[in-house]
């Protein structure tokens, strides 16, 4: 996220989070209670302004904070009126609190809170290759702002037997996993596809096109590597010992 200021800003303002003293209005719809709906990449334009001359001493001047960190602002777009632009809105934008008070007085606030909402990023197609017997694991980035409603797995077209295949499927906000212990051919070969439903952007899919090849012999290179070495070490340490010794009889 960068923050860029605006100071020619005049879009249709048309909606405003408001608090007495200073408001917050934006290009983009605000809820009633203060809750911008954005996406990703898009900008987020906010403006600022002290409309209630509330205290005659004070300059007028504003604060922005994006949740607790003072945004810094030149010192021509504090006065007022301020202005900042979110752009481009990226995830961590999602839930962020923009606050805007007077410098003179924090309690003269208002706040609006972004909503950034996202698809789950499924797309496209992977091929995966496992040895026969060895683990599958087949893996959903299923992320989404609204949550995803629903989740679900097909083999070849149809549902996944999970009973049948000996699959376990374990889905959390984050990710869906299918996965078998034991790969076989006749039973785990095949085209997967992990399918999310998204209440505000539909269905959401991507492919697996598994295959599976024949298990390998797993020679124990590196253990074997390491004991013989340990096994030579150990020899010439013994005859250099030993070397000391009948070196030392013979000059006695
Ligand atoms: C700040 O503003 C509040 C609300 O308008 C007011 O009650 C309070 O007295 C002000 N505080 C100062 C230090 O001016
Ligand atoms: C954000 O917007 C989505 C889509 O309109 C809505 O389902 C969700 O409840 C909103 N979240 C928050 C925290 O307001
Ligand atoms: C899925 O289809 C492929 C290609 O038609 C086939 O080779 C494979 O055996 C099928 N997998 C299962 C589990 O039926």
């Amino acid at each position: 996220m960068k923050l860029m200021f605006s100071p020619l800003f005049h879009l249709l303002l048309c909606c405003a989070a408001q608090a007495a003293g200073v408001e917050i209005l934006s290009g983009t719809d605000v809820t009633t209670d203060g809750v911008i709906e954005t996406e990703l990449k898009k900008t987020v334009s906010l403006v600022c302004q002290n409309d209630s001359n509330y205290d005659p001493q004070d300059d007028g001047e504003l604060v922005w904070l994006r949740n607790d960190a003072v945004v810094s602002l030149k010192d021509e777009n504090k006065k007022g009126r301020s202005s900042v632009c979110v752009a481009p809105i990226i995830h961590e934008d999602n839930g962020a609190i923009f606050t805007c008070h007077l410098s003179t007085n924090t309690t003269v606030r208002a706040s609006v809170t972004l909503n950034v909402t996202y698809q789950p990023e499924l797309s496209g197609s992977e091929n995966v290759s496992v040895e026969e017997e060895a683990h599958l694991v087949l893996q959903c980035d299923i992320r989404a702002n609204p949550p995803v409603s629903s989740v679900s797995w097909t083999l070849n077209g149809s549902k996944v037997d999970l009973l049948a295949g000996g699959f376990t499927v374990t889905t959390d906000g984050f990710t869906s996993k299918l996965s078998t212990n034991k790969a076989e051919k006749n039973f785990h070969e095949g085209t997967y596809q992990c399918l999310a439903n998204s209440p505000k952007y539909g269905e959401q899919k991507k492919l697996f096109h598994v295959t599976l090849t024949a298990k390998t012999m797993k020679f124990p290179l590196f253990p074997i590597i390491t004991g013989l070495v340990v096994v030579c070490l150990t020899a010439i340490l013994a005859i250099v010992a030993r070397w000391k010794r009948i070196v030392k009889c013979c000059t006695k």
